[in-house]
């Protein structure tokens, strides 16, 4: 286990450590960040299954008095009427002023129990224990939280940051291998912005990755890597600004394709890889980015086993896009690559240019 990764954000700063069995020392870990009192331990149903003995085992260890909620997996759960039942009963097993939330588990679970956390109360102590890749190397830092509103994805929500935040790559073991390569996509993502020598790396061992043969520790090292990437943008850009903008390289289109798909349809990862086709399209389009390095690009983002373009049109895909508010008097801000490793963003796009982009990249191989 290296030295945790420290972030600097407008209500507080915390600590990321990230490592292979760091579960077991989920107790002492949150005793060293000085959270006291009692431990609402808030997971979903497979992920209880799994992992929840172990944490609970690991608070116990540290004297924390643990009550246990466990909801229904899938983003169904993370909405207003999933955190009003939390409301319900974290109140009526006594969750005070004190007290502290442990998120255990996926995206879903961070964001709803990190809502939970930012309201009850008006905010309690909340600490993240990530087990999906996504939420290992993208939901669980940066302060979102947020449930879904019937009308859209996370649009009802505020920044809270999280007072500790303990990932354990050994908890991968059991994700589902759709869901491992759903946070590969993140991953290369951030290798795309920022990172040419992490890039370099996917392109070595990317199925290592994806089909989790690496070893924890290897995993450890690579999520660490993603990590160092996102505290990096984030802490520059807490409220996105402008530097926070990259994160959303291959999102603009890769969203509103999830969208027009039918959540569900698509993973998150799945339709972010389809994304970042399109914009490394756009980048050349653009006259950023070189053929030969899009070539690559694209040649790494073939390796990822995602289910083939979906039967879409791509007006009905700028269409989602266009609720989605990306776009404005016909323009928008888009998220292009100068080079691998180094991202811009780019207002000058049009949204015809937009599609014809799209169109050639669902064509493409
Ligand atoms: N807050 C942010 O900044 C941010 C960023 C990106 C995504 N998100 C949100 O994250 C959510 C998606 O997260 P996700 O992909 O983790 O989905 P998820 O939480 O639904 O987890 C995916 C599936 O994997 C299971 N799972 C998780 N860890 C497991 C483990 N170790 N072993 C076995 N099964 C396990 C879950 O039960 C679930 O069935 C979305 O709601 C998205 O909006 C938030
Ligand atoms: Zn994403």
């Amino acid at each position: 286990v290296t030295a945790p990764l420290r972030i600097v954000a407008r209500d507080r700063t915390y600590e990321v450590a990230v490592g292979a069995g760091l579960l077991g020392e989920l107790g002492a870990r949150m005793r060293d960040a000085k959270i006291g009192g009692r431990t609402a331990l808030i997971s979903d149903q497979n992920v209880a299954a799994q992992w929840g003995g172990v944490a609970r085992a690991a608070l116990a260890a540290a004297d924390y008095q643990v009550t246990p909620f466990v909801i229904e997996p899938g983003e169904a759960s993370k909405t207003l009427a999933s955190a009003d039942k939390l409301f319900d009963a974290l109140i009526e097993a006594g969750i005070g002023r004190g007290d502290h939330i442990v998120a255990l588990g996926g995206g879903v679970v961070g964001d709803l129990a990190g809502f939970v956390a930012a309201t009850l109360h008006r905010g309690i102590g909340f600490v993240q224990a990530p087990t999906s890749l996504l939420a290992q190397v993208d939901s669980s830092v940066g302060g979102k939280v947020a449930v879904d509103h019937r009308l859209g994805k996370n649009l009802i929500g505020a920044f809270y940051a999280p007072h500790l935040v303990i990932v354990d790559t050994r908890a991968l073991q059991t994700l589902p291998a759709r869901e491992r390569w759903s946070g590969m996509a993140e991953i290369l993502k951030a290798a795309f912005i920022r990172d040419s020598d992490l890039f370099e790396l996917l392109e070595r061992r990317l199925e290592d990755f994806g089909a989790g043969t690496a070893s924890p520790e290897e995993t450890a090292a690579l999520v660490r890597r993603a990590l160092e990437i996102k505290a990096d943008v984030v802490g520059q850009d807490e409220h996105e600004a402008g530097l926070r903008m990259l994160l959303n390289f291959g999102h603009t289109y890769g969203h509103a394709l999830e969208a027009a798909a039918g959540y569900g349809a698509l993973t998150h990862g799945e339709a972010v890889v389809h994304g970042m086709r399109v914009a490394l399209r756009m980048s050349v389009k653009l006259g950023r980015l070189d053929l030969a390095q899009a070539e690559r690009g694209k040649r790494l983002l073939g390796r990822f086993p995602t289910p083939a373009w979906p039967a879409l049109d791509p007006g009905e895909v700028m269409a989602a896009m266009s609720r989605d508010k990306k776009v404005q008097h016909g323009k928008m801000r888009f998220v292009v690559l100068d080079k691998i490793g180094a991202a811009v963003i780019d207002t000058s796009l049009t949204v015809s240019a937009l599609e014809e982009g799209a169109r050639f990249a669902a064509a493409g191989p």
